[in-house]
């Protein structure tokens, strides 16, 4: 097993997230990501997903914006077309590469529709393989609909993350905790302050009992903001109750915040990012782990075409302006 000290755990969680850099979260499962593909008329297979995957981190310069790749196990164990493996590559052009370890949620019995989010069983050793073949970071994500989310629900999921982040230290990895309160229904912002905030600190105290070194993990939360079908918050409101929710429950030892994108517009989210960085008394760093907001258009540019220049322009531009935000 490899055993890192602390201070490397810790020197990793803030290459993540300081620097004016961020994640790009490229770890959609085989079965989204072939969903999404095929909803851009491009024939969904293992060499598909990969020529994807490849396409965006050989984006000519992306390690200026990005710091982190988050991969699937698909693609954590694919290669380039050049032979070299996608950890290796994303090394070698100066990102740290990642890799999603839960293997997806089911039903809470009893628990109104929640959901928690599985893959503890042999997680100990996939994390040592994946440790073994590079990997820099690990990410956990649990989820929460603001219509059924319980003090049960939260504690069951801040007790996973707890478990998984207190083994991803153990090998080496800095565990990136993802608790994410969905975006979508017609709740207000108070609504989803206050499931974010009870799925916070169940994750905080589970994380402490659990003994977990908050200096080596990355959080990664929403943004505080109403339901997609309910009428918008503005921009300073959103970010008002984001960083009122977050100083309630973070504690100060969590080197960097890195927000997740939600399916929400690209300018959208990195406005709310650019505010947030503005903030006085802001102890951790934050910057953006965005997926949908960095690459679905493209995905659309790019159309499964031989010719990639255009789409990778395309997702830089994206990365720019998200990492301008964090500046
Ligand atoms: O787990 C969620 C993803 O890593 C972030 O994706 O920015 O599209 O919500 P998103």
């Amino acid at each position: 097993m490899t055993t890192l000290p602390a201070t490397t755990l810790a020197a990793v969680a803030q290459q993540l997230t300081g620097g004016g850099r961020g994640i790009l979260a490229a770890d959609e499962s085989i079965k989204t990501m072939s969903a999404r593909l095929e909803q851009e008329g491009i024939p969904a297979s293992a060499t598909t997903r990969r020529d994807y995957r490849e396409l965006l981190l050989t984006a000519d310069g992306l390690a200026e914006w990005i710091s982190g790749i988050i991969l699937c196990d698909e693609t954590f164990g694919q290669d380039l077309a050049d032979g070299r493996a996608f950890p290796v590559a994303a090394r070698e052009l100066g990102i740290l590469p990642g890799i999603k370890v839960d293997t997806g949620t089911t039903g809470l019995p009893g628990q109104g529709g929640a959901l928690v989010t599985e893959g503890l069983d042999g997680l100990g050793a996939r994390l040592a393989s994946y440790a073994e073949r590079g990997a820099a970071f690990a990410k956990w994500r649990a989820v929460f609909d603001v219509r059924s989310i319980t003090p049960y629900a939260a504690h069951a999921n801040g007790h996973a993350l707890a478990r998984y982040a207190a083994l991803c230290q153990q090998h080496g990895i800095v565990p990136i905790v993802e608790p994410e309160v969905l975006c979508t229904g017609d709740h207000d912002l108070d609504a989803s302050a206050q499931a974010t905030r009870l799925a916070l600190r169940s994750v905080f105290a589970a994380l402490d009992a659990a003994g977990v070194d908050l200096s080596g993990i990355v959080l990664k939360p929403n943004f505080v903001t109403p339901g997609l079908d309910a009428a918008p918050a503005s921009v300073d409101d959103v970010v008002g109750a984001t960083f009122m929710v977050l100083r309630e429950t973070v504690p100060t030892a969590v080197p960097g915040i890195a927000f997740l994108s939600g399916g929400q517009p690209t300018e959208q989210v990195c406005r709310y990012l650019a505010d947030l960085t503005l903030l006085a008394g802001r102890p951790w760093a934050v910057t953006f782990s965005f997926g949908r907001a960095l690459v679905s258009a493209a995905l659309h540019t790019w159309a499964g075409q031989a010719e990639v220049g255009a789409a990778q322009q395309v997702l830089l531009d994206n990365c720019r302006s998200a990492a301008e935000a964090t500046r």
